[in-house]
């Protein structure tokens, strides 16, 4: 039986949350002489601390209650509020298996909390038999958080057998679907109620591009959703911020396209790559950007920058690989011209 506060730090659990100026009068009509805000402007007043409207629209969006919902200032905050949560500094352990997105790993260091690598295998999927050797899954309860990154970055693919892993940890399982919407995936959010243990990391910093407005999404049960309400700074999201996701979302049809058009562009440059010398293998992809094996990454790399194309050097995790985002269609016609140049 899963039994959320015994997971929770004992601090977390007894806090008195922060009370917000506006949580006992909600319009935006009224003698405001509770906030010492300045009377006049128009961005005078503090933002929705509970960012109500744009979670309504979330909720309809991605078929979730709106409970179930916490909006964090990028993904990123949201991971280190998980953390925080969940984790005593000096204690209590996570797992990561990389290579995998790098904030879980600074996070739980800013944090002072341990790490557990597990890394993927050679094809880039979960050591399922690696994993289950760790007490961890089991008895071990300071192992409080594993994070799986599906699409995974850098290397792109989905992973498999996450349903392996939601029924055997004991701890919380974070899955960040951060690229999700460049895969046809079902998005785990969908199956909240047969997994107490699960959050879920969505973000609108990459299909709905909107990576400026840092407006990350974890999806959970009420009960933790309630904890990562707590302790988020009140005013996190700005009210510039919600307006702008607000306005992002209500265009359905504009996210569709880009999508369309970033998943044709993706296979033009794997097609392009393919007939590439100095690229020798092109991992498969369900994101928005393709992971290659290079004749040697770190020269590239560099050649690259100094046309003014910026690529991500992976070489220091995975030998002699370069992670490129799919830009647009004229973008990436200079950007395989280039590559054919290298010598
Ligand atoms: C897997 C993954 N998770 C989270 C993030 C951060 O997203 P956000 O912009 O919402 O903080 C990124 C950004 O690159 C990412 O690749």
């Amino acid at each position: 039986m899963f039994q959320l506060n015994a997971l929770v730090r004992p601090n977390i659990q007894s806090l008195q949350p922060y009370q917000s100026a506006r949580d006992d009068f909600k319009s935006d009509e009224g003698f405001f002489y509770d906030a010492n805000e300045n009377p006049y402007g128009h961005l005078n007043r503090y933002p929705d601390p509970r960012q109500n409207t744009l979670k309504e629209t979330l909720s309809s969006l991605k078929n979730i209650p709106r409970n179930n919902i916490f909006i964090g200032n990028g993904s990123d905050e949201a991971i280190d509020i998980l953390i925080r949560i969940f984790c005593c500094p000096n204690k209590d352990k996570i797992i990561i298996c990389p290579p995998t997105y790098g904030m879980y790993k600074v996070s739980a260091h800013i944090n002072h909390i341990d790490i557990i690598t597990v890394p993927l295998t050679e094809t880039f999927e979960l050591n399922i038999p690696r994993l289950m050797t760790y007490g961890h899954l089991n008895n071990d309860s300071q192992v409080k958080l594993i994070f799986l990154c599906s699409p995974n970055n850098p290397t792109g693919n989905s992973l498999n057998n996450i349903d392996t892993i939601l029924k055997s940890f004991k701890g919380i399982v974070v899955i960040d679907e951060a690229y999700i919407d460049f895969s046809n995936k079902t998005s785990y959010s969908q199956r909240l109620n047969e997994f107490p243990n699960m959050v879920v990391l969505q973000t609108l910093s990459k299909a709905w591009g909107m990576a400026a407005a840092r407006i990350g999404i974890a999806m959970a049960s009420e009960d933790v959703i309630s904890f990562m309400n707590n302790i988020k700074p009140p005013y996190n999201i700005s009210k510039l911020n919600q307006v702008a996701a607000l306005k992002a979302l209500q265009n359905t049809q504009r996210f569709q396209k880009q999508i369309d058009t970033i998943l044709k562009q993706k296979q033009w440059l794997c097609n392009q790559l393919s007939q590439i010398k100095c690229i020798t293998k092109i991992h498969p992809s369900d994101a928005n950007f393709i992971l290659v094996e290079t004749i040697d990454a770190n020269r590239i790399y560099n050649y690259l920058i100094l046309l003014k194309i910026i690529v991500r050097n992976r070489n220091s995790e995975i030998k002699n690989c370069l992670r490129i985002t799919v830009g647009t269609p004229h973008e990436n016609k200079i950007f395989i011209n280039a590559l054919k140049k290298f010598k």
